[in-house]
């Protein structure tokens, strides 16, 4: 492993070991204290972050690293300067980037000319430490993943897409109900459907609600409308009005299903409140998971 970009470049044994290690870390926090020493770890934020910016950071400093954070208003990626001068210049004084972004382009090609590790800390395509800690969520909570039924109800957006691929991987069923103009991106579906041919993995997709939650172990859901996308929030609000998490629509999932969301939550939109803090609700298991499995992604990345 070099990067982390998106979970496609992932094989099955590196998804098993961050999971072995990130479990690990988890039990364990002094064994990996020195990992980072003498490290300093760029983290690119073009956009807001609670979550990823502070487990990271935190995750970091456990490792025994530092970090140094560039926030929306410091570097100006592509605008300012060139993405591959500001890949080539970080290159020479820090020892891994971290990025959240806009357009998943700018994650490729700051990997590209970068001689150092970059981590995809989401772009508008990908969110793929997401993906990978909840599903090291999911694994904690049952024993099988291959006989997990996880429903994604809502945006087929960049949580969705990397769900996709490592359910895909992981031979899960994943059945995914969103409205007609909001489904994944086809390249992903298709990529994953081929990832699926090898691992047994199901993957449905419909725009109904109530068929993608029957038989459900895991309900999921993200926003309506991700950041950079405010301007369409009235016409989201309207095209979505059927796909929300509410006490009604679990009640057609299995029994004790259990509920999750990336966060942050707009709540009494994609979620109610009693859903999200209702007792199957996991959503603060998944946020706690980001520091281990993060954790797991760097020690792989500087071992
Ligand atoms: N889930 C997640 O990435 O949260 P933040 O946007 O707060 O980092
Ligand atoms: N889909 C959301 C995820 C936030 C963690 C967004 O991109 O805003």
């Amino acid at each position: 492993m070099k990067h982390l970009i998106s979970i496609k470049y992932l094989n099955l044994k590196e998804i098993n070991s961050i999971f072995a290690i990130a479990q690990d870390a988890k039990k364990n926090r002094r064994k990996y204290s020195a990992l980072l020493a003498g490290k300093n770890i760029a983290l690119i934020f073009q956009k807001p972050s609670l979550r990823t910016r502070v487990s990271f950071e935190v995750g970091i400093r456990q490792l025994g690293g530092n970090c140094v954070y560039l926030g929306c208003n410091e570097i100006n990626l592509g605008v300012r300067e060139a993405v591959s001068d500001v890949a080539k210049t970080l290159s020479r004084y820090v020892d891994g980037i971290v990025l959240r972004t806009f357009a998943h382009e700018y994650v490729v090609e700051l990997a590209k000319c970068s001689s150092i590790p970059v981590i995809n800390g989401l772009s508008d395509l990908l969110h793929p430490c997401q993906a990978l800690s909840d599903i090291f969520t999911i694994k904690e909570k049952f024993r099988k993943l291959n006989k997990v039924v996880l429903s994604f109800v809502g945006d087929g957006n960049n949580v969705c897409n990397s769900l996709l691929y490592l359910c895909a991987s992981l031979g899960m069923t994943l059945n995914i109900a969103c409205p007609e103009n909001y489904a994944p991106q086809h390249h992903v579906v298709e990529e994953a459907k081929d990832i699926a041919k090898a691992s047994g993995a199901k993957i449905n997709i419909s725009h109904d609600a109530d068929l993608a939650v029957k038989d459900a172990d895991v309900v999921y859901t993200d926003v309506w409308t991700s950041m950079g996308q405010e301007a369409e929030k009235a016409e989201r609000l309207k095209a979505f009005n059927k796909f929300q998490i509410n006490e009604a629509l679990l009640a057609l999932a299995n029994k004790d299903c259990l509920v999750m969301h990336c966060l942050p939550a707009h709540r009494g939109e994609e979620i109610t409140d009693a859903v999200l803090d209702g007792k199957n609700s996991i959503v603060f298991d998944q946020a706690e998971n980001r520091l281990h499995v993060q954790k797991a992604i760097l020690i792989k990345l500087f071992k």
